[in-house]
């Protein structure tokens, strides 16, 4: 397949329909997003900074400053370095060594933050973002968080979907800043004429459907301590959370099973598409975005000596979650309805 550049390999990434041991009864895809060249944020950044550049808010000559410890990162850096811009990334020391030596070798500046503020590590790094920007008048920063161009990046993946299977029932994806999920939902439900149900995953432990926020939870990529604007309720209909425990043992089962290595974010979408395969009507269509490879997770869950570490003897997940009411703390694989009359 030709493309003339790395930006024009972003995108059109394989949709695997899934064996799940031969028990599922709907047809279970899984939209490997993690074989973009970095990740599934690659589609992001392009957006990003190709519509910046469009409105002249991006100077040919001027920097881009991110905050990121993972695939927005590695996003930013492919496209902003590609496209002849200094790339400057602030991050903090639980950044991972693939990640840090993909940065720097792309050419980035990778600006560590030493110590956490009293609100944690992620003010930290704003903080230092605010003194670059005040440094270099003219220099860009994407903000995914807010930024209505995350969720438009996912209009394509949509496309994409509607272009293999011709319609998607049910879409499963995790939750960090609500742009890929959202944006594929709302962008498949203009795109297509037949119903589609919305499913999110968060982590046990994250503050954005109204859990208290436990700012130990191990489980990255999905989850945040705070809610960001680009997270559209009213566009999800289901939301699950797994424990860290969980989370591990569904991406180890989804290797084993399916020989798809990837990251926690896949492994807990895999989980719930698994159990969801096998409760609808034959010919259901189900998707569930993977955002990213395993690889980088070498010496976090991937490692048993880690696992020790942090008390995760065995890994375990219920074969089914447990239905809750939305007020309700949860500790292990559980999901609610977000919307009245569900
Ligand atoms: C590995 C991984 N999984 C899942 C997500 C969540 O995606 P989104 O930010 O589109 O909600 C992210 C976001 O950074 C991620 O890096």
């Amino acid at each position: 397949m030709l493309r003339n550049s790395m930006i024009e390999s972003i995108g059109n990434t394989p949709l695997v329909k899934l064996r799940l041991e031969d028990r599922a009864i709907g047809n279970v895809y899984a939209k490997l997003e993690m074989l973009n060249p970095y990740g599934m944020k690659d589609r992001v950044a392009k957006q990003i900074i190709l519509e910046a550049k469009r409105s002249g808010i991006l100077k040919d000559d001027a920097p881009i400053i991110e905050s990121s410890s993972g695939t927005m990162a590695l996003g930013v850096a492919l496209v902003g370095t590609y496209l002849g811009h200094s790339v400057h990334i602030v991050t903090d020391p639980r950044m991972d060594m693939i990640t840090m030596v993909k940065l720097q070798s792309l050419g980035c500046i990778v600006h560590v933050v030493e110590r956490m503020t009293s609100q944690g590590w992620q003010s930290a790094r704003l903080e230092r973002l605010a003194e670059l920007l005040e440094a270099s008048p003219g220099a860009f920063w994407p903000q995914q968080y807010e930024n209505p161009n995350n969720p438009l990046a996912y209009a394509e993946l949509a496309r994409e979907l509607i272009d293999d299977i011709g319609r998607v029932d049910i879409l499963i994806g995790s939750v960090g800043s609500g742009g890929s999920l959202c944006g594929t939902a709302r962008a498949l439900r203009t795109q297509q004429a037949a119903p589609l149900r919305v499913i999110g995953l968060d982590a046990v432990g994250s503050f954005i459907f109204g859990q208290p926020d436990r700012p130990t939870r191990l489980q990255s990529g999905l989850g945040n301590s705070l809610i960001p604007a680009n997270v559209d309720f009213s566009v999800i209909d289901e939301v699950h959370w797994l424990s860290d425990e969980e989370a591990f043992a569904a991406t180890h089962e989804l290797v084993r099973h399916e020989k798809i290595f990837a990251g926690n974010s896949s492994g807990s979408t895999y989980a719930v598409a698994r159990w969801l395969g096998q409760r609808v009507p034959a010919g259901t269509n189900i998707v569930a975005i993977f955002p990213d490879r395993g690889d980088r997770y070498f010496s976090t869950f991937y490692n048993r000596d880690y696992l020790e570490q942090k008390g995760i003897q065995s890994l375990r997940i219920p074969e089914a979650p447990q239905h809750v009411q939305r007020d309700v703390i949860v500790n292990s694989w559980s999901y609610c309805h977000l919307h009245e009359g569900q």
